[in-house]
């Protein structure tokens, strides 16, 4: 029986003898006694198709044209395979070239790449044994995300990407405008005078979906978003891109003991499924990029987060015999270099801290009763840091009325958010994971900017 249409991975699945027909792009190419080998991947799977072609089986023509990257269809029957590492592999009758492709000039050499050379070719990096991994990854993460929340009854919103409000309060925002920046419209005062632009008031990409999310939990009980996330920071680091996806839970009747414990449920499930789905690919980065992720993953499965107040664990960092490039203090905004020092070296786990100093977490915290600290939580990774950031949400209509004055925000601007607090305002809470982060923590990729297909950070925005 011919087949057509088969992914690689369904026929390694498949019989001795059956027909085949395997389409994908050459790997490599390896030239022997009276047998020719080809690679072929079409990435459906980590593993190649090893294609053999005996001697006067294709015309030397045809063969001429097939090197690293061609493109092809190729006929065959499954024989058994005496090469180790594969059970099968394709005695080939029949080979159609799609497109060629001259192997003198392809970019990508069968060999070990740079990443920064690789984010060059960002156009042909997926067919890379390291990001066709990668992106089979990224691919179960999102699905098991989808799964986690549909199967818990969560409703999937779409939050806006163009808003008017600053989410976070922090004005790392991206304008967006019609005006014609060589001639912009002007108030009497000299300002700009945004009433002429398209949405008649300054609007920008959202740094996040949050605050239209509990308008849907406000609705649905229980909800999620999804979606792409801006944030102008100029942040160069291997952690931070200017474009980066999302996921953002937010959950009415929740408060922070409740959304702690969903988020290290939420993780888990992640990695059990990436496991189940991508064990190929995670022995990829295992061996090849980084040798603690196949550990760091079952010990993740089967341990209990670690959960501490800031103020623990500023005491954990102050009594440390180590020096910070930024010296510690209660009151200071953790970097990576604290956060990494509490989830490696001291607990070496995922690591729950909450109840955070006002003054350095978002106006939408739960304010706690001391008055000097809000019902924030950051989960902190082993080799990532922040993976996600989250919070119960003030729900009290004049305390938040009160924070958003002491942030010298824009009070008209949160007038429907805070509407929220008059009619049926109810206890919740949710949190925001970072996608890449995420990738970044199964994989052991050491650049956030290589764990999403086209990375926008300062100064690049190519392909
Ligand atoms: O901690 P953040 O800023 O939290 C929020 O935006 C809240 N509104 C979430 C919520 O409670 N619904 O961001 C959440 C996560 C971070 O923990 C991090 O994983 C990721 O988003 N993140 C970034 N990832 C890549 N590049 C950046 N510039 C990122 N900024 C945040
Ligand atoms: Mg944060």
């Amino acid at each position: 029986m011919i087949r057509t249409g088969e992914y690689i991975k369904d026929i390694f699945t498949m019989a001795v003898g059956t027909a085949v027909q395997a389409r994908g792009w050459v790997k490599t190419r390896r030239d022997s006694k009276g047998v020719i080998f080809i690679q072929l991947n079409d990435g459906s799977c980590f593993k190649d198709l090893q294609a053999v072609v005996e001697q006067g089986a294709i015309p030397e023509e045809t063969m001429r044209q097939i090197g690293t990257g061609a493109c092809l269809k190729i006929s065959g029957e499954l024989v058994a395979s005496l090469g180790a590492g594969q059970s099968v592999e394709l005695k080939v009758r029949d080979i159609l070239i799609y497109g060629p492709a001259d192997p003198t000039t392809y970019p990508l050499q069968p060999k070990r790449h740079s990443m920064e050379f690789l984010r060059e070719i960002a156009h042909l990096r997926p067919r890379s044994n390291t990001f066709g991994a990668v992106f089979r990854v990224r691919n179960a993460v999102c699905y098991a995300i989808h799964k986690f929340f549909q199967e818990r009854g969560f409703l999937y919103v779409h939050t806006p990407i163009i808003t008017a409000s600053d989410a976070e309060g922090a004005g790392a925002m991206f304008g967006v405008t019609t005006l014609d920046l060589m001639n912009l419209p002007r108030t009497e005062n000299g300002g700009i005078n945004f009433a002429e632009d398209f949405f008649g008031r300054p609007s920008y990409l959202t740094v996040s979906g949050q605050l239209e999310g509990e308008i849907f939990a406000s609705a649905f009980t229980n909800i999620y978003t999804f979606g792409p996330t801006f944030r102008a920071e100029n942040s160069n680091t291997p952690r931070h891109l200017a474009e980066f996806w999302m996921i953002e839970p937010e959950m009415s009747f929740c408060d922070l003991d409740d959304n702690r414990r969903v988020a290290e449920e939420f993780l888990k499930y992640i990695i059990a499924h990436v496991v189940d789905t991508c064990l190929p690919d995670l022995e990829f980065f295992n061996k090849w990029v980084d040798d603690t992720v196949l550990e760091t993953i079952t010990h993740v499965a089967e341990s209990d987060f670690q959960h501490v107040t800031y103020t623990e664990a500023i005491e954990v960092l102050l009594k440390a015999d180590k020096s910070w490039e930024f010296p510690v203090a209660w009151g200071i905004d953790m970097q990576s270099e604290h956060e990494r020092y509490l989830t490696e070296v001291v607990f070496k786990r995922p690591v729950v801290v909450t109840d955070y100093p006002k003054e350095i977490k978002a106006f939408y915290m739960r304010l706690n009763d001391d008055g000097k600290t809000v019902r924030a939580m950051d989960v902190l990774a082993p080799r990532i840091g922040e993976i996600i950031g989250g919070s119960q949400r003030e729900e009290r209509h004049d305390v938040l009325l009160e924070k958003i004055r002491a942030q010298h925000l824009p009070e008209e601007a949160y007038w429907w958010y805070l509407d929220l607090r008059k009619y049926g305002s109810a206890p919740h809470a949710g949190f925001g994971l970072g996608l890449e982060r995420m990738v970044m923590y199964l994989t052991g990729m050491k650049n956030i900017r290589d764990v999403i297909p086209f990375p926008r950070t300062p100064g690049s925005a190519e392909f």
